[in-house]
Parts: structure tokens; C-alpha cells; sequence
């Protein structure tokens, strides 16, 4: 074999195994490969690919993420159009919709498949001989929008099927959505970089999946599952709803789990496992679908207006409900943000009573000019906190009145202010704000803190509105005389109480840090900052510099936590709990230069010339982050050299030295690639 087939072997090779690794991680999630190495193979494909542009591919996973020209947005038209589902809200409506189908096709019982209905995104997806062209939105059912570049951008749709009979046309359906998981750490990153955050995941990936730029959406933790299949040719046409499910599967998609029900008991059976599991799911469902399975039947029962009449999405109770606003309360945090609360007329919401809901913010009350005595539309979702997502504007009274945010603390009477580029104000009384310092002693015992069991919010009241406790130190000069004169508090559980605090003396370094309440450190920062420092002493001694550079902190988070140990009176309170018995354990001592597990760690970068995609120093705070070191001079013990515009004398010496040398494109791809593994 000559050299060059020799090479495209290769090449093709080390796309097969990323491939399968890919597949292993991202739609069976179970990794195959560690992250250290499964870099390796794509920064040697990546060099590769460099070497021998000849062979280069759209459908190599080095090219996931393409430029804004991937996204024109342009219409698109559906050849098959996109149709949407009647819904039916009880047995009764199931029922009927099941003995309808039985006169149309005069069959008993109906063979259905019952599969989640996911709350995200309709995608249509095409593929010509094997390969993804085409990723498209609903739109109105007709025409939707190309989002081929963001679509690309979604590590578990293939950009390749993988099979070896390839059908010449695909086209598959299915629903883009977020994790709540995904959801939450991306909301926490919005927050700590000063983006804009979501209300919940639905929107999220709404959101996400709009993104102007590929780059973006590609950071962004967009999942997508596949349930149809609506054109396939050159293959057999899978027959049943079901078999699509399995053919999409081997052709590389993460599917909807489908079971095969036969009549409509069955269906609702399944059903009623899927509402009892729902919170279980790290995705919100909203209902069930069931669908006839055999396509030839479809095919007889047909079609109403814009929605096939052989499927019906059997909704979970609602999870929107209206009552009226009572009253507009604020709470105040333990870092004196202000929040909004809804008191509302108490509904149930998805089987459970709620009377209190967030309103989010002050630009969120003005936005939606929510008002008190309005009806408004309530949500509550997962574990996410009820919301009042909106106002049933006809049904305001003309007498209303605009709300007006409170300009002054209602708890200690100092001044609200707004913080510079967020929507959050806060009220400055921090040491004379008995809200703030309640809040700060219930959260410093709370289970994600130092866990001290019976430190309930009813008892932190008392504990400061009796001047027993000023500040988290006087928990540990508290005496059980002391505790048993509170309110519903009995010989045993002040002696119970006694025994947690002295248990919370012994505290793990992220738990501590945590119990400090330093805004932004929440449990993954702190037990990053834990990995990175070890020691107590460390953390509170790191430069801004030092803080800045690790991954999941950020400018931000840096500035919070460098700030937060400058004060003289954290200091002292810091000092007194240590003195008063508090232990805070020291972790192994870490390179302080590696974060352990990181994808690059370890490895040394030389960056050269100018970078077009963002000034040189963010893509080393970026490339610390994921635990690179980046170095001035390039020397044999340098991993790879990163090229930007007009690169010096540098580039010239790492090929001497033998280096890597990685092209801007090349180095991006492989940032975007490690970051999506950390998502
Ligand atoms: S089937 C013709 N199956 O629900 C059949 N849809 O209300 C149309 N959806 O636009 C869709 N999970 O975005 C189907 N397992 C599922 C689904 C599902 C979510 C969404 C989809 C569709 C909307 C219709």
C-alpha cells in the first residue's frame, strides 16, 4: 500500500474510534475511554487532518464546530411537514381517542407504542448518503429555519450514521432539550461570567439552539432525541413506529425509550410509571405519546387539520395553573439579594399545594408589569422553584396599581441598591440586617454546608432575636441552658442540637468553604478550589490571579472570593471559629498548577502570533482552566505550539524541535471539544 492510502487509512481509523468513543459517552453514556486519552486521539487526528488536507471530511468530529456560515437561518421548507399532536387530558379522552382508531381500522386491541414527550424543541434532521446536510426548526409546521451549524454542534447526533448500508436520503425527527443538569450548570455559568440566565431548561435550549454562532451553541449542553423517521431511501422503509426506533438507534441517534403497548390499558399503564417516575428523569416530560405502531394502519387512520389522528400525547397533570397574586413580598438573602415572592391563592400545581412563587427580579416585575390581584399563570417544573411565568392581561382590574419595588430594606431599613450589570439589588445592612445574618447562620448549617441537624430556620430566629447569636462563631458559646429556654425546644433536642454543633467542628475544606458563604462559591467551585489549594490557609492567602485562572471560577467568581477574605470582618469571624474548636481538614496537597482530572492537565502550551478568535490572554486563562500550563519559549518538553497571525521565530523552532504545531481552527476545536467533555 502506498503512503498516502496508508495515511487516509489512518485517518479514517482514528475517526472510527473518536466516533465510538463519542457514541459511548454521549448517547449510552457510559465512557469508554479516559478523557486524557481520548484526547490524545484527536489531537492526532487533528495533526493529521493538518498534514494531509486531502483528506479532509465535514463529517470528521474535528469538525463539529464550523463558523456562523453553518447557521444561515435561512427558511427552509419541510418536504414532509412537521405536525403537532392532539393532546387528551384523562382516561375518559384516551379512551374515546383509542375507540375511534378501532372502528377506523376495525381492529381490537390496537397495537400502540408509548414513548415520554419531551419538553424541548422540534429538529428535523436529513442526511444524504450517510452524512448530516441539513438541521432544521419546526417553524410553523411547514417552513422552519437551518440550524445546521448549531445542530452539528450536538455531540449525540451523529454527523456520520453509523452503518454500512447507508441509506441515499434520511430524514428523522425528534426533540433538542437540556438536562436539568445541564440546565443549572449553565445558569451558574451565565451567572458567574455576567450572561444572561434561563427560566427554565425548555427555554435554555431554546435559547441555546438560536445561537447566532456554532461556537456558542457548542458550549452550550444541548442533547437531542430521535422518535421518527420520515424519509429514508435507498433502505427499506422501517415499517413500524417501533422499528424506526430501532433503526435510529443503530444508525448512531440517542432515542425516545419506546415500549410497545397493546390497547389502550396498556398505554395508560405505562403511562402512570412514566408520572410516577417523572422527577426521577434529569429532563422535564410534559405528558405521553402514544402512537399506533404499524405504519400501514397510520396510513388508513390518516390525518385531522395539522396533527395525525393515530397518535395522541396523553398530558401529565399541568404543570401551568392560574390563581391570583395576593400580595408581592420580599425576601432577603443571605447576601442581601433582594427577591420578589408571589403570595398567592394557594393552588395545586402538579400535586402539590403552592401558595408562594418566585418572581425572579425587579426587571422581570416591570417586564410583565405583573401587578398586585392579577391572575396570573404559575409553573411549577422538577425541582425548580414555582414561577409566575406570566399575567392573564384580560382579566386585570382597572383599578390596579403598578408595583413599586421597595427602595429601602423592609427588615432593617437600609438602602436597596442595584448591583452594576445585573438585575439584582441588594439591601447594604449586611451587619445590621438581622434577614441577612438569619439567613447566613440557617445556610452555614444547612446540609450542603456543615450539616448541623436541627439548626432549623425557626431556631436561628430566636437564636438572634434573642442576641444569643450575633454571628456563625457564637454557635459554638452557645450552652444548653441557652438552647432549652427557645421555643418548642425540650431537654433532649437542645442536648441533640449541642452534639451537631460539636460534630460540625470537624469540617472538610469544600464543606467549610461552603459554610463561609463567599458569593458565587457554591458545592462545584468550592470543591474545585479544595482540589486546587488543599488547605484553608491557601484559599484565603491565592492571588486574584491565581483564583481567575481556574476553570469554574472566572473573573467573577475570582474577584467575589479574593474580595470576600480582604474583609476584616470575615477575617475575624473565620479566626473566632477556629479558635472556638472548628477543624478544617486539609486536602492532599495538589500541584497547584494542575487540576486534577482536567482533559489538558499536565500538558504545556506555547501561544504564538495573534489569535483571531480571542486575545491571547483568555485563551490561556482557558487553556489553565482545563489544567495546561502555557510557557513563553518553546523547548523539546513543549507539548504543542498554537499558531495565531504572523507567528514569530517560535513556530520556525517547534518544528525544528519536532513539536506539535496546532492551527487556530485546530486549537479552538480542541477547546470547545474539552469543554463540552466537562459540561
Ligand atoms: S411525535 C406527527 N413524539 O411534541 C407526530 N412528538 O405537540 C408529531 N414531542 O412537535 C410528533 N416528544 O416537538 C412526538 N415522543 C414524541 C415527542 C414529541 C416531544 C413534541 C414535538 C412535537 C410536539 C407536538
Amino acid at each position: 500500500m502506498d503512503q498516502e492510502n496508508k495515511t487516509r487509512q489512518q485517518i479514517e481509523f482514528l475517526r472510527q474510534q473518536i466516533n465510538q468513543h463519542n457514541y459511548a459517552y454521549y448517547v449510552l453514556d457510559q465512557p469508554s475511554i479516559p478523557d486524557r486519552e481520548y484526547d490524545q486521539l484527536f489531537l492526532e487526528l487533528i495533526k493529521l487532518e493538518e498534514l494531509h488536507p486531502e483528506c479532509l471530511s465535514d463529517s470528521s468530529p474535528t469538525r463539529r464546530v464550523g463558523s456562523k456560515s453553518d447557521n444561515s437561518f435561512a427558511e427552509v421548507r419541510h418536504a414532509v411537514p412537521m405536525l403537532s399532536l392532539n393532546n387528551v387530558f384523562d382516561n375518559t379522552e384516551a379512551g374515546d381517542f383509542d375507540r375511534r382508531i378501532r372502528e377506523l381500522i376495525d381492529v381490537d386491541p390496537v397495537e400502540y407504542i408509548v414513548e415520554p414527550k419531551i419538553d424541548g424543541l422540534a429538529i428535523s434532521i436529513v442526511y444524504e448518503q450517510g452524512k448530516l446536510v441539513l438541521g432544521s426548526t419546526r417553524g410553523d409546521g411547514e417552513i422552519g429555519e437551518n440550524v445546521t451549524g448549531n445542530v452539528r454542534t450536538i455531540r449525540s447526533v451523529p454527523l456520520e450514521l453509523r452503518t454500512d448500508n447507508v441509506p441515499s436520503l434520511l430524514e428523522v425527527r425528534g426533540e433538542v432539550y437540556m438536562t436539568r443538569t445541564g440546565f443549572r450548570k449553565l445558569n451558574e455559568r451565565q451567572n458567574k461570567s455576567g450572561g444572561k440566565t434561563y427560566m427554565n431548561p425548555r427555554n435554555a435550549a431554546a435559547g441555546s439552539l438560536r445561537q447566532l454562532d456554532p461556537k456558542a451553541t457548542s458550549s452550550r449542553p444541548l442533547e437531542a432525541m430521535l422518535y421518527s423517521v420520515v424519509r429514508c431511501e435507498g433502505e427499506p422503509f422501517p415499517e413500524s413506529q417501533f422499528e424506526q426506533i430501532q433503526r435510529l438507534k443503530e444508525w448512531g441517534f440517542k432515542v425516545t425509550s419506546a415500549r410497545v403497548a397493546i390497547g389502550i390499558k396498556e398505554c395508560m399503564e405505562i403511562r402512570q410509571e412514566l408520572l410516577e417516575n417523572r422527577e426521577k428523569l434529569d429532563y422535564d416530560i410534559d405528558g405521553v405519546v402514544y402512537k399506533v405502531n404499524s405504519l400501514a394502519e397510520q396510513e388508513k387512520i390518516g390525518f385531522v387539520t395539522r396533527a395525525p389522528r393515530w397518535a395522541v400525547a396523553h398530558k401529565f397533570p399541568a404543570q401551568e395553573v392560574t390563581t391570583v397574586l395576593l400580595d408581592i413580598g420580599i425576601q432577603i438573602g443571605r447576601t442581601g439579594a433582594v427577591s420578589p415572592v408571589a403570595r398567592l391563592e394557594p393552588v395545586e400545581v402538579a400535586g402539590v399545594t403552592v401558595s408562594n412563587a418566585t418572581l425572579h427580579n425587579e426587571d422581570e416585575i416591570r417586564r410583565q408589569d405583573i401587578r398586585v390581584g392579577d391572575t396570573v399563570i404559575i409553573r411549577r417544573a422538577g425541582d425548580v422553584i414555582p414561577e409566575v411565568v406570566s399575567v392573564v392581561m384580560e382579566q386585570r382590574s382597572d383599578n390596579s396599581q403598578e408595583f413599586v419595588f421597595p427602595v429601602e430594606c423592609p427588615v432593617c431599613g437600609s438602602p436597596i441598591v442595584r448591583d452594576e450589570d445585573a438585575a439584582v439589588s441588594r439591601c447594604t445592612g449586611s451587619l445590621v440586617c438581622s434577614a441577612q445574618i438569619k439567613r447566613g447562620i440557617w445556610y452555614f448549617g444547612s446540609r450542603t454546608a456543615l450539616d448541623i441537624e436541627g439548626l432549623g430556620s425557626g431556631i436561628v430566629e430566636q437564636l438572634v432575636d434573642k442576641s444569643l447569636v450575633e454571628n456563625v462563631a457564637g454557635l459554638y458559646s452557645l450552652t444548653e441552658s441557652q438552647i432549652s429556654e427557645l421555643d418548642r425546644m425540650g431537654e433532649k433536642s437542645a442536648k441533640n442540637l449541642l452534639k451537631a454543633i460539636e460534630k460540625s467542628k470537624q469540617a472538610t475544606l469544600p464543606k467549610f468553604l461552603i459554610a463561609l458563604g463567599i458569593p458565587l462559591v457554591g458545592e462545584s467551585t468550592a470543591a474545585t478550589l479544595a482540589k486546587r489549594f488543599g488547605s484553608l490557609e491557601r484559599v484565603m492567602s491565592a492571588s486574584i490571579e491565581e483564583l481567575g485562572e481556574i476553570r469554574d471560577v472566572g473573573p467573577i467568581g475570582a474577584k467575589s472570593i479574593f474580595d470576600f477574605f480582604q474583609q476584616e470582618r470575615n477575617l475575624s469571624i473565620i479566626h473566632r471559629l477556629l479558635e472556638r474548636g472548628v477543624q478544617v481538614q486539609k486536602t492532599a496537597p495538589v500541584d497547584p498548577q494542575v487540576v486534577v482530572d482536567a482533559p489538558l492537565a499536565g500538558k504545556k502550551f506555547v501561544l504564538t502570533g495573534t489569535l483571531s478568535s480571542m486575545p491571547r490572554t483568555e485563551a490561556k486563562i482557558k487553556l489553565e482552566g482545563h489544567g495546561a500550563t502555557v510557557v513563553s519559549s518553546v523547548s523539546k518538553n513543549t507539548d504543542y505550539v498554537v499558531l495565531g497571525e504572523s507567528p514569530g521565530s517560535k513556530a520556525d523552532k517547534a518544528r525544528d524541535l519536532g513539536v506539535v504545531i496546532l492551527e487556530e481552527a485546530e486549537f479552538t476545536d480542541l477547546l470547545s471539544n474539552a469543554d463540552s467533555k466537562e459540561n
